[in-house]
């Protein structure tokens, strides 16, 4: 199937607290962006769409040189991002491989193992089971319930879906005027299965400070 990638990295990191937008950060003096492009390379995927902030496309076409990607503008949220980047994918493309750019860790057994679920059943993410009891609170900060930890996985990229099967949920979603955090969410929420396939705790998404050092500490050890 053609399958193609969607990368988000339209964000400009405002937890990270730096100038560039965090998908230029370096770790280890490359960009994140590039590393996170290596995964799906190495995984096979070379073409695709990258959503970029409005007002940086030139500082990301130079980043992305040589790259055979199709940069579009992002939106206010994620979720808008991607709908532009839905919109921006090449004629012909039939399955996507929706990512972070902030998750530069992607093993290629997660980026192949998404790609086929959705294949076979139209949505899939890669999640892993939580490792922490999650509490759910109400408005004053009491407990109102715990979900039972068994069922609760943490959500990750890639998201992959069927093209026709994410625009629908898409669709929808800018109708009803629902914003969602992620896109396998917006299919669920028509109804759609979505299969969860097993992520692991390296694919870690860099969000604070911190995380850079403890990103750069994991290349270093090899942990990657
Ligand atoms: N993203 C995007 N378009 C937006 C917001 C986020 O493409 N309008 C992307 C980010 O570039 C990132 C991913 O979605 O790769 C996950 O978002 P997050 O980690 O929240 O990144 P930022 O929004 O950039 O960071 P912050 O929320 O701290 O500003
Ligand atoms: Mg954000």
């Amino acid at each position: 199937m053609n399958t193609q990638f969607l990368i988000a990295a339209a964000g400009l990191g405002e937890r990270l607290g730096r100038e560039e937008p965090k998908a230029l950060v370096p770790l280890l003096g490359r960009p994140m962006l590039l590393h996170t492009l290596d995964r799906f390379r190495e995984a096979g995927l070379d073409h695709g769409v990258v959503l970029v902030p409005p007002g940086r496309e030139e500082t990301f076409s130079a980043a992305l040189a040589g790259r055979d990607v199709r940069l579009t503008n992002g939106g206010a949220t994620r979720q808008e991002s991607v709908r532009n980047g839905l919109n921006a994918l090449e004629d012909g493309t039939e399955v996507v491989a929706i990512h972070d750019a902030a998750r530069p860790f992607v093993s290629v057994a997660a980026i192949r193992a998404s790609i086929a679920a959705a294949a076979e059943h139209g949505a899939a993410t890669v999640a892993i089971p939580s490792v922490d009891t999650i509490l759910e609170g109400d408005e004053a900060a009491f407990l109102r319930a715990t979900p039972d930890r068994r069922r609760l996985w943490a959500c990750q990229t890639p998201q992959t879906f069927r093209v026709e099967v994410i625009r629908e949920a898409h669709h929808r979603a800018t109708r009803e005027g629902f914003q969602g955090t992620d896109d396998a969410s917006l299919v669920r929420r028509m109804g759609g299965r979505v299969k969860l396939v097993m992520g692991s705790r390296h694919n870690m998404k860099i969000t604070l400070p911190e995380d850079l050092r403890i990103a750069e500490l994991m290349m270093r050890e090899g942990l990657t």
